[in-house]
């Protein structure tokens, strides 16, 4: 176990609320997953991913969460904080919306909040892995006060690394 407080699993913004996941988020993640255009992952598939997001927050302190909006009350996708291809000390944040949410600033008003939620942890630095072709992360990471590092090459091709240190 780290030595860092648990993040808080529920975070609200003015239009957005960040909350534990459910079973019933199961077939919009589901929806959400699709729209990378590699097939539909199955319900059954996605039950076991969010268990398995679950237990990861149970050893780490740290979550992804569903971003729900306040007034529609549905689901738009999630934000949070994950390992990813750092560490649970200088952990990665994370975000993917539905496109039909894209465009209206929730991106970054869900990353505000997890950012903030990683400095109640006692965390000193944050850290991002984006593809170079993602124009509207790297925006999003920019808005945030990120920084590029250093950029590297795996089997999703070229990475660039961005980081924020946390006062
Ligand atoms: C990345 C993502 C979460 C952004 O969500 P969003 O809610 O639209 O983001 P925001 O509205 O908060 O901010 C997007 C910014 O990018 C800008 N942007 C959008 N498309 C752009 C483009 N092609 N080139 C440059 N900037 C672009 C927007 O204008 C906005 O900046 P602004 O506020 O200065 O106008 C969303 O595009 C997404 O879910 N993509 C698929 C998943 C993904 O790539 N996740 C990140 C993996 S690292």
């Amino acid at each position: 176990m780290s030595t860092y407080e648990t993040m808080s699993y529920h975070l609200e913004t003015e239009r957005l609320i960040l909350r534990p996941w459910a079973d019933s988020d199961a077939a919009e993640f589901c929806a959400l997953l699709s729209e990378r255009g590699k097939g539909t992952p199955t319900v059954e598939h996605i039950r076991t991913s969010i268990a398995n997001l679950l237990s990861a927050t149970e050893a780490t302190g740290i979550a992804l969460l569903p971003i729900q909006r306040r007034d529609e009350g549905d689901f738009i996708g999630y934000c949070g904080l994950i390992i990813g291809r750092s560490t649970v000390e200088e952990p990665e944040i994370a975000y993917e919306l539905f496109q039909r949410a894209h465009g209206h600033g929730y991106a970054t008003e869900a990353a505000r909040a997890v950012l903030d939620a990683a400095i109640a942890t006692g965390r000193k630095r944050l850290w991002a892995t984006v593809g170079s072709w993602n124009a509207p992360s790297f925006r999003v990471l920019e808005k945030l006060g990120f920084e590029r590092d250093r950029v590297t090459t795996d089997d999703s091709g070229e990475v660039v690394w961005l980081t924020r240190p946390l006062p």
